[in-house]
């Protein structure tokens, strides 16, 4: 089997996981929960959204939790932003990445930024230039890439136009997002073959909500086709609060026990990496929705979070 030699892993837990709590946590706890996946040896953590907080009240505090965290040398901290009015907070509030996410699904799109994928598109391209003038790397996002909970079947040709498009407007990474975890493994081949027609594999991330437990193997599946950056979420946690039923994106101890084992590098340390999910499960108040840090979890626990014990 051939797959890429080394793995970049985007944490999206900060942001995909807590958007989607129905607590509001608090920011000194994604700070710190920031502060310990900086401490992994992960080189992207999606740390919050300079959204609406009408829409997503769970992201209020994005300015304060940027302003709070220790940001690390080789690290970087994007964060989503959906038009100019999240663009300028986001550099206020010294946002060097950001990310913008559009949708491979017209009525996706529009639940979730109350907007057609047309007008989406229009919405980013200031943001691209205000980036670009500032020199701020900019991710792109297709969410429902394989499927959508409000129109179902979403057409591959679809998806690799909207990230042919996020391509062509600067993005340097397109993130294809399977939203409500509806992939199989050979789907999502088919489904990556056919953006990778018309956007370069190392221009690709992949995004996998775990909702049918299928997340790793789809990522196996697109490991063998050379992608090689694969976003998850610390403890598995997320969900979308416009994609009702959602799970949580494939946990990132999960994924990185499956990567070492396979010998592809990530320089994310494992043991840290459960120590950091135990951290936010525990406040939480819930077990990690990751099995690997259920298996490894009361050892390394008592050893790393001796003060919550
Ligand atoms: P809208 O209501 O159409 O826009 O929302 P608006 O311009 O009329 O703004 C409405 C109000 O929000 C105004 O305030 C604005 O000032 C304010 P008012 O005048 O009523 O007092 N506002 C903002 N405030 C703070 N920060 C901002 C901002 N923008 C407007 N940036 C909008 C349009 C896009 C803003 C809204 O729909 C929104 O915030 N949507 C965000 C939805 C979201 O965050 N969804 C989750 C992330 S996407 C995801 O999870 C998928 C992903 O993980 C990949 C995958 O899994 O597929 C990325
Ligand atoms: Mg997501």
């Amino acid at each position: 089997m051939r797959v890429p030699k080394r793995v970049k892993i985007v944490e999206v837990g900060p942001r995909d996981g807590l958007q989607n709590e129905s607590m509001i946590v608090p920011t000194d706890v994604k700070i710190e929960l920031i502060n310990r996946l900086s401490a992994t040896g992960l080189s992207a953590i999606e740390s919050t959204s300079f959204v609406s907080p009408k829409w997503v009240p769970q992201m209020a505090d994005n300015a304060q939790v940027m302003l709070g965290i220790t940001r690390r040398p080789g690290v970087s901290y994007p964060v989503l932003v959906p038009g100019m009015q999240g663009f300028e907070a986001a550099v206020a509030a010294g946002a060097t990445e950001i990310a913008v996410f559009g949708a491979a699904s017209e009525a996706f799109s529009q639940r979730n930024i109350n907007c057609s994928i047309a007008e989406s598109l229009e919405r980013f391209s200031p943001v691209m230039a205000a980036a670009r003038q500032r020199n701020i790397k900019v991710r792109g996002y297709v969410s429902c890439v394989l499927g959508c909970p409000y129109q179902g079947d979403v057409p591959p040709e679809t998806v690799a136009q909207v990230a042919l498009r996020l391509l062509e407007m600067g993005c340097y990474e397109i993130s294809l997002g399977d939203t409500i975890g509806f992939a199989t493994p050979a789907k999502a081949q088919a489904m990556v073959k056919k953006v990778a027609a018309v956007v370069p594999r190392y221009r690709l991330a992949v995004h996998f909500h775990d909702t049918y437990g299928q997340a790793l193997a789809n990522i196996l599946a697109v490991l063998e086709l050379g992608i090689s950056v694969v976003d998850s979420s610390v403890a598995g946690l997320g969900g979308c609060p416009y994609a009702k039923g959602a799970a949580g994106n494939v946990a990132s101890e999960d994924l990185l026990c499956m990567l070492n084992g396979m010998g592809i590098e990530t320089g994310v340390d494992l043991t840290g990496l459960v120590a950091a999910g135990l951290y936010i499960s525990s406040f939480l108040g819930r077990p990690s929705g990751s099995k690997v840090a259920r298996a490894l979890g009361p050892k390394i626990a008592l050893e790393a979070n001796a003060d919550l014990f």
